[in-house]
């Protein structure tokens, strides 16, 4: 329970309301963690938030991507180098890593939701001999909403993966697809089979998404989502993160589709 200190090396703005901090833990030493796990992570003197580990699992320093929302995630994303950040964990079970060699994998991300998708992007691509076909689809409100914009178009420029993006509402000079991301999955050319998912992204998109999926005959057991609650001890001792019989914390935060249909169907649970 007690955090670990690190300080911010570098703060950078990704959207109107988002900011990726890469942070140093104290002693230099290095922050090991799987591809969809998170962190509370502590604004001192203001307190803890969930947040979603977002840099490479394998290589380089920790990094956090947080949108400002409330008291915390704006406390957070106001500290600047140098500044002192507590760090409690890593929590939670990620995606399904393992399971996926072998298959093709779709990745659906939408808004933030590419945030904790970001390492298992940077782990299929870091092994990419074990998978098969890696597909992103990434779907934003609007094309300043775009996170981690120069990679995506680096990864859109790739040989060995396919990258969709689309925006609800083109503005400026956008001239990609427009419209929600469950479009891009209606042209998709997958094998059912052989596809395993990782979805993330508001809860009704991904709800749209592992529908779409289904219809496409991809097997509930193959949908990964991860979901977002509200947390306190991140260890499965408050009930906070409780939905229904499981505590995301501790059983998730990622989940089959399978296990979380129940749940997503009733209203506001
Ligand atoms: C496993 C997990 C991983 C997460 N990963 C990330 C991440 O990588 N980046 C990130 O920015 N956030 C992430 N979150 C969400 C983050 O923990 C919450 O936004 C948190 O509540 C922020 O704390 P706060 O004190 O700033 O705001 P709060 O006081 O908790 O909330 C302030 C207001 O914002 C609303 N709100 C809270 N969360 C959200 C949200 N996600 N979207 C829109 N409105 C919201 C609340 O309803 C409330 O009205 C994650 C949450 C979980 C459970
Ligand atoms: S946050 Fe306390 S049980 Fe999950």
């Amino acid at each position: 329970m007690v955090p670990q200190i690190a300080h911010v090396r570098r703060r950078r703005h990704d959207a109107p309301d988002a900011w990726t901090l890469e942070l140093e833990m104290a002693g230099g030493a290095r922050f090991h963690y799987a591809p969809g796990q998170f962190n509370m992570l502590t604004a001192f003197g203001v307190g803890e938030a969930a947040i979603s580990v977002s840099g490479d699992p394998a290589d380089g320093p920790l990094i956090h991507t947080i949108r400002a929302v409330g008291p915390v995630s704006k406390a957070l994303t106001q500290l600047g180098p140098g500044d002192p950040i507590g760090v409690r964990g890593p929590f939670g079970v990620g995606w399904p890593m393992a399971q996926a060699e072998g298959r093709d994998v779709v990745v659906v991300a939408g808004g933030l939701g590419v945030a904790p998708l970001r390492p298992a992007l940077y782990s299929l691509l870091g092994a990419r001999d074990r998978f098969g076909k890696v597909t992103l689809l990434f779907g934003a409100r609007r094309p300043e909403e775009i996170v981690f914009r120069r990679e995506v178009e680096h990864w859109r420029g790739r040989l060995d993966m396919d990258v969709e993006v689309t925006v609800d509402h083109a503005t400026g000079d956008w001239h990609g697809n427009v419209g929600v991301v469950t479009n891009l999955l209606s042209r998709l050319d997958i094998d059912p089979a052989k596809t395993l998912a990782m979805v993330c992204g508001p809860e009704v998109m991904m709800r749209f998404v592992s529908m779409a999926l289904v219809d496409k005959g991809v097997g509930e057991e193959a949908i990964y989502l991860s979901m977002e609650r509200n947390m306190k001890c991140a260890i499965g001792q408050c009930g906070h993160c409780q939905l229904g019989p499981t505590f995301i914390c501790r059983d998730g935060p990622v989940f089959t589709y399978a296990r979380l249909k129940p749940l997503l169907a009733i209203k506001e649970l």
